[in-house]
C-alpha cells in the first residue's frame, strides 16, 4: 500500500533532503528521490535487439546534435542541484556513456559535489583505455552489461558481431584499476537462458555480482513478447539446482536487484524483475536525457525540459524549483500498471533515456 499523497513512504527513515519550500521532497507516492540516471549521449557501438534494433537505428537514425546535447557544465550543474534536493547517487548511462568523448573530464566535475555516489553502466567495450583515467578522475564503479558468455550468442545479441572478449578485457580492465564491477544479463527467453548457468558459474568465487534482468517492453521498438520473459523465479530455481542459494535483504529500501547469496560463501547473484515483481512503490530514480529533459519513469513519454531553461538564463533557483516541481507531481508507477493490464503508451526509447 501506498501512503497517502505526498507524506513520504514509512521505509524511508532519513529523509533529511528538505526541498525549496521546506519538508522532505517526496513525489505523491511518498517516494524520496535518490538516484540520478544521467544519459550523456543517445548512441552506441552496439545495435542490441532488445534496444537499438538496426531496422529502426540504421545510418539514416537522426541521433542527436552536437549543440542539442548538453555540455558537461550543464550536466554538473543540474547534477548539484539534484544532490541538493536529496540525490545521493548518479549513474552515467547512454547510450553507450563512453563513445561520449572525454568523458573523464565529466566524472571530475560531478566529484566536487559532496556525498555522492558516481556509477557507470557500460557495454565494457571501452572499458581497457578508459578504466583508469574514470578511476583517477574519481569514478566510484561500474556495471559491464554482458548478456551471454557464448561467442555466438553474444555476437548475435549486439548485432554488431563484436566478440565477447572484448569486453571480459573491460571487465579485466577496470577490476585491475580497482573500480568495483558488476555485471548485468538481459534475460530473453529462446535467445540466452540456454547460456546463463554459464555465465553465473564464470563470476562465481569472484566480487563481481552478476544480476539477471527481466527483458522488458521498455521503448516501442523492440518487439517486446511477455513469452520471452523468462520470471526471474524460474532463472533462480534453475540456480539454485546447480548451486544452493538463499535469499539476502536489500541493502537499502529502493535496491533494485533481488540479492541472493551461494550457501557456499562463493558470493552473490541479483534479480531485476521488473515485469514479474515491479519495485515502483520504492522507486527513487530521476532520469536526465543527453538533451536535458528530466523523465521521471524508464516509460514516460514526455520530459521537461530543462536545456531550455538553462540556455534561456534560468537562475539555481528557477531550475531547482522546476525539478522539485517535477517530482512532486510524479505518480509514475508503469511496472505495477503493466502488470495489471498491457497498457499501449508511447514512450521514449531506452538508447535515449538510458538504463
Ligand atoms: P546499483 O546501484 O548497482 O544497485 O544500481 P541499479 O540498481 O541502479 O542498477 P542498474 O543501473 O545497473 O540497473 C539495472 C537495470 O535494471 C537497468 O539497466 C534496467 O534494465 C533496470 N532498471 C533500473 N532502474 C529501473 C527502473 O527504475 N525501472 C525499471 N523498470 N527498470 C529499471
Ligand atoms: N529490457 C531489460 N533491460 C534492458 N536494457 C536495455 N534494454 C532493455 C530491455 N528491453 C539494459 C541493458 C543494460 C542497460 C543499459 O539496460 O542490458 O544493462
Ligand atoms: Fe547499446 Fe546498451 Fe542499448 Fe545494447 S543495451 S544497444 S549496449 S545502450
Ligand atoms: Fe520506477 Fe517507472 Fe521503473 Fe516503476 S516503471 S520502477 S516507476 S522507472
Amino acid at each position: 500500500m501506498s501512503p497517502a499523497a505526498g507524506t513520504p513512504h514509512p521505509e524511508w527513515d532519513d529523509l533529511d533532503n528538505g526541498g525549496a519550500g521546506g519538508g522532505a521532497l517526496v513525489d505523491t507516492l511518498g517516494r524520496p528521490m535518490r538516484d540520478l540516471r544521467i544519459s550523456v549521449t543517445d548512441r552506441c557501438n552496439f545495435r542490441c535487439r532488445y534496444c537499438m534494433p538496426k531496422e529502426i537505428f540504421g545510418p539514416d537514425f537522426a541521433f542527436l546534435t552536437r549543440s542539442a546535447v548538453l555540455s558537461f557544465e550543464e550536466i554538473a550543474r543540474l547534477a548539484r542541484l539534484s544532490a541538493a534536493l536529496g540525490v545521493r547517487k548518479f549513474r552515467l548511462t547512454g547510450g553507450e556513456p563512453t563513445l561520449r568523448a572525454q568523458l573523464p573530464a565529466l566524472v571530475q566535475l560531478l566529484r566536487e559535489i559532496s556525498d555522492v555516489e558516481i556509477a557507470m553502466t557500460t557495454n565494457g567495450t571501452m572499458l581497457k583505455p578508459l578504466a583508469a583515467p574514470l578511476r583517477e578522475a574519481g569514478l566510484d564503479r561500474v556495471t559491464v552489461s554482458l548478456d551471454s558468455l557464448d561467442d555466438a550468442v553474444f555476437r548475435s545479441m549486439n548485432d554488431m558481431d563484436f566478440p565477447v572478449a572484448l569486453v571480459l578485457e573491460g571487465i579485466e580492465a577496470a577490476a585491475a584499476v580497482g573500480l568495483p564491477v558488476k555485471i548485468n544479463a538481459v534475460v530473453r527467453r529462446g535467445v540466452n537462458d540456454h547460456t546463463l548457468i554459464d555465465l553465473a558459474g564464470r563470476f562465481r568465487g569472484t566480487p563481481h555480482t552478476v544480476r539477471f534482468i527481466e527483458f522488458m517492453d521498455v521503448g516501442t521498438t523492440n518487439g517486446w513478447r511477455l513469452d520471452e520473459v523468462l520470471p526471474a523465479s524460474d532463472l533462480v530455481r534453475m540456480i539454485n539446482e546447480r548451486w544452493p542459494l538463499e535469499a539476502v535483504e536489500a541493502q537499502y529500501t529502493g535496491e533494485v536487484a533481488r540479492r541472493y547469496r551461494y550457501r557456499d560463501g562463493a558470493g552473490e547473484i541479483g534479480m531485476i524483475t521488473s515485469v514479474t515483481q515491479p519495485f515502483c512503490g520504492t522507486c527513487t530514480r530521476i532520469r536526465l536525457s543527453a538533451e536535458g529533459k528530466i523523465y521521471t519513469c524508464l516509460f514516460a513519454a514526455d520530459g521537461v525540459d530543462l536545456r531550455e531553461a538553462m540556455r534561456a538564463g534560468a537562475t539555481d533557483d528557477v531550475l531547482t524549483s522546476l525539478i522539485e516541481g517535477t517530482w512532486r507531481a510524479r505518480e509514475d508507477r508503469y511496472s505495477e500498471l503493466r502488470s495489471q493490464s498491457t497498457p499501449d503508451l508511447r514512450k521514449v526509447e531506452m538508447s535515449y533515456i538510458g538504463g
